[in-house]
């Protein structure tokens, strides 16, 4: 801390914070237009923020000029009063001043800076300058150059926050104006972030354009569910409807960015196909027609009861743990039964690989990616998985020069920014890791496992060499989707690198689904009950389920947010598991061709903005969700219809509100024991950082035993099939009428080579054959 002083007051502030921020420590505020921390080094283009500082004869910018021990400060002399008021009275020469018709108005930093340090009149006569306005910069986002006071916050988010390029100042001087370089529309995967950035009303929502005024709203906080990221997010509340998404910033989690699929797939929430009362299928038209509450809730206690052990549950990624830790509870105490999972169909993890991989002393942190020496991204791309680590791990190499290795199976959005980028033939990450972690230790066999997965030996070297040699903060962002067979190699790497040893270094797990950690820990999973305490009572996982099912032998699926049809990857054993199971059970909001047509009973479910509860993001945050609207129709509580469908097949969950099944998540599941709600508010709790978890197991030196087959290297020239499903390619984006534009289509991306060899053109319509199934798809040559 540095000591100065402001107008008279004697100020504390942190060594090397600018003026601007300093200032605030003495409660004093400085105007800003252009400054925006998050965005990088000041730029100094409003000069909205001069001050005087007593000893430099010309006026400074306090953003860009940082505190010192014994500075002394003026904001309120006549000279810079003076300099703040002919800088508002500069930028609004060219506004339109039409403040009534614009969407900013009401929360508007040009208005309340006009108001508070601007003189009060213009002397400017000649007519402003005109554009045609508003325009179209994306479909998302309208653009009115009329009211631009080019601070550059957008522009620079482009460039140097999400790095996509796209946005220019075009001309010189005053007639400069943002825009694209050849007018193609600004499509990006964090567009939306300039909407928030921009300080006037240049740049709106074209999805909340003049659906309210600042006084009709009310801002909610809670957090998207909708990858593991698990963003903190504002809903803007007007008449009990989500009207806009904003983000609030966390560093521990988002950095204060939003993708556009959190920002923009709210709409979701109202859409008019949303299921809103429970709907049975009639046994005599056999269609799903509207049910009483009552009716639904017997229907579906007296097939589940009927069942017995013969049931099992999947749950999707954005059930809570609260609805999870009851729906595994109804499983295991009311039916009997341990088949039940949340992994989106990947094989089950063995315990102790579990217990090892969940070690506190192994677990990276978000901001560590920033941080790191050197960060290691397997199996994932983020933009794909997890999409606000883009921006953060773009941040560590620009900011703080991290070095990045990007390994996996298809082109990273990464790999421009990477050191080195390594790719290995889908399916093969067990080879792959096994050759790394060789390489790493210096046994044999690194050519042969090299071969097995398709992946260049020198550049595995590279990879080692670069993990060993670039520092020791190591981070490794590792997908789950490795699957079960590659994490004993994963967890022998770590040992070798010693990323238990230190705090910035370590592992991050990005799951499948958005909750998908915290739904492991209360259980959902075939293996492990709360707690991972009872092994033994090992059941099915996701895939043996569907089998199960497709043979007749299962006589209820529950299926909690969950549609494997269309989200797993093994469509058409799935669709044989819904249509041979006994009765399907599903909580949906919305309808898929799938349950429509096999469903027995489907309960409305709350959309993110309308539930109650906790979810985990993938370092192992606890978060709150807060109810921001109410429920439509007669939508109930899903902890709640949990709880009565359990009671009626004669378990007694003891739970009369959600925040009590809260309290038995905490109590079962011992690294949450004693947390509080008032706790996980606010910007969460890391169970890591807790003292239950001083008691969990220590990381594990190795060496872990993979023990499963390795893949067989790729005969030559043949080809070899991986299958992934984006954040993006989800139900929501397709039910936001905003984001239609961006729904995945179905696409067979191919390698420039094999393209070339295989005569195949972008855009080209091939059929894709693994087994007996195959699908048509769009060819997307892609990589380098
Ligand atoms: Fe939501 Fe994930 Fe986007 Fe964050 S990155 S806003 S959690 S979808
Ligand atoms: Fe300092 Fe713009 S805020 S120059």
């Amino acid at each position: 801390f540095v000591t100065f002083s402001i107008d008279g007051r004697e100020v504390s502030a942190p060594a090397g914070v600018m003026l601007a921020d300093g200032a605030k420590y003495g409660d004093i505020e400085i105007p800003v237009f252009c400054y925006e921390p998050k965005l990088g080094a000041p730029v100094g283009a409003c000069r909205m923020c001069l001050v005087e500082v007593e000893g430099i004869p010309k006026l400074q910018t306090a953003c860009s000029t940082p505190v010192k021990d014994g500075m002394v400060v003026h904001t309120q002399t006549a000279r810079v009063r003076e300099a703040q008021n002919s800088v508002v009275e500069f930028l609004l020469v060219n506004h339109p001043l039409d403040c009534p018709v614009c969407d900013k108005g009401g929360e508007c930093p040009l208005q309340d800076i006009t108001f508070g340090w601007g003189r009060g009149v213009s002397r400017m006569v000649e007519p402003k300058r005109h554009f045609r306005k508003p325009l179209e910069l994306s479909p998302l986002i309208a653009i009115d150059r009329e009211r631009c006071i080019l601070c550059y916050r957008c522009v620079r988010f482009s460039q140097e926050v999400s790095e996509d390029y796209q946005l220019i100042l075009n001309e010189r001087g005053a007639s400069s104006f943002v825009g694209t370089f050849d007018g193609h529309p600004y499509v990006a995967p964090f567009s939306g972030n300039i909407i928030e950035l921009c300080p006037v009303g240049a740049l709106t929502s074209r999805a909340y354009r003049f659906r309210a005024r600042p006084w009709d709203i009310e801002g909610s906080g809670s957090v998207c569910t909708h990858c593991p990221a698990q963003c903190n997010v504002e809903f803007t509340v007007r008449d009990e409807r989500v009207l806009r998404v904003l983000a609030r910033d966390n560093h521990g989690v988002d950095d204060g960015w939003l993708c556009d699929k959190g920002r923009f797939a709210y709409q979701a929430i109202h859409s008019e196909e949303r299921v809103v009362e429970p709907l049975v299928r009639d046994p005599e038209s056999g269609e799903l027609v509207p049910a009483t509450w009552e009716y639904a809730l017997d229907v579906a206690a007296a097939a589940l009861s009927e069942a017995g052990a013969k049931s099992a549950a999947i749950a999707g990624g954005t059930t809570t743990n609260e609805e999870g830790f009851l729906l595994q509870r109804l499983l295991r105490e009311g039916l009997g039964s341990a088949d039940l999972d949340a992994r989106a169909g990947l094989p089950a993890v063995a315990p102790e690989t579990q217990r090892a991989l969940a070690a506190p002393a192994l677990q990276a942190t978000i901001p560590d990616l920033e941080f790191a020496h050197t960060v290691l991204v397997l199996g994932t791309d983020p933009i794909d998985d997890v999409a606000s680590l883009d921006l953060r791990i773009r941040k560590g190499v620009r900011r703080n020069g991290v070095k990045l290795a990007v390994a996996t199976s298809r082109p990273s959005a990464l790999d421009p920014n990477s050191k080195l980028w390594l790719r290995y033939a889908p399916g093969a990450e067990h080879a792959f890791l096994a050759a790394l972690e060789a390489e790493l230790t210096g046994a044999g066999g690194v050519q042969e496992l090299c071969d097995k997965a398709d992946a260049d030996p020198k550049a595995v070297a590279a990879l080692a060499a670069l993990l060993k040699d670039g520092g020791e903060d190591v981070v490794i962002l590792w997908s789950q989707r490795l699957g079960s067979a590659p994490l004993p190699s994963l967890l022998n790497v770590a040992a070798t690198l010693r990323l238990s040893e230190r705090d910035g270094a370590g592992l991050l797990e990005v799951p499948v689904g958005g909750n998908g950690r915290g739904l492991r820990e209360v259980g959902v999973q075939p293996n492990a009950g709360p707690g991972l305490a009872d092994a033994k009572k090992a059941g099915k996982g996701a895939r043996e389920i569907a089998t199960a099912a497709a043979n007749g032998q299962l006589d209820a699926l529950y299926l909690l947010h969950a549609d494997p049809v269309r989200d797993y990857a093994d469509r058409r054993l799935w669709e044989a598991a819904l249509s041979e199971a006994g009765a399907v059970i599903a909580h949906a909001s919305l309808l898929s061709g799938a349950l429509r047509a096999t469903a027995t009973v489907v309960f409305p479910a709350e959309s993110y903005a309308e539930k109650e509860g906790t979810i985990v993001n993938l370092d192992g945050r606890v978060q709150r969700l807060r109810p921001a609207i109410g429920r439509p129709g007669s939508v109930r509580a899903e902890w709640q219809v949990l709880a009565d469908v359990a009671k009626r097949v004669g378990l007694d969950v003891g739970a009369l509100t959600g925040p009590m099944v809260t309290r038995q998540v905490v109590a079962a599941v011992p690294f949450y024991a004693g947390l509080s709600l008032e706790e996980i508010g606010g910007k969460g709790v890391r169970w890591q950082e807790r003292e239950a978890a001083a008691s969990a197991p220590a990381a594990p030196a190795g060496p872990f035993d993979g023990g499963e087959p390795l893949a067989a290297p790729r005969p030559n020239g043949a080809l070899r099939l991986g299958t992934y499903r984006s954040i993006w390619a989800a139900p929501e984006v397709e039910a936001s009428p905003a984001l239609k534009f961006l729904s995945a289509k179905q696409q067979a991306e191919i390698s420039p080579v094999d393209a070339d060899r295989l005569g195949l053109d972008n855009g080209a319509k091939v059929s894709v054959s693994a087994g007996d199934a195959s699908v048509l798809a769009k060819v997307f040559v892609r990589g380098n």
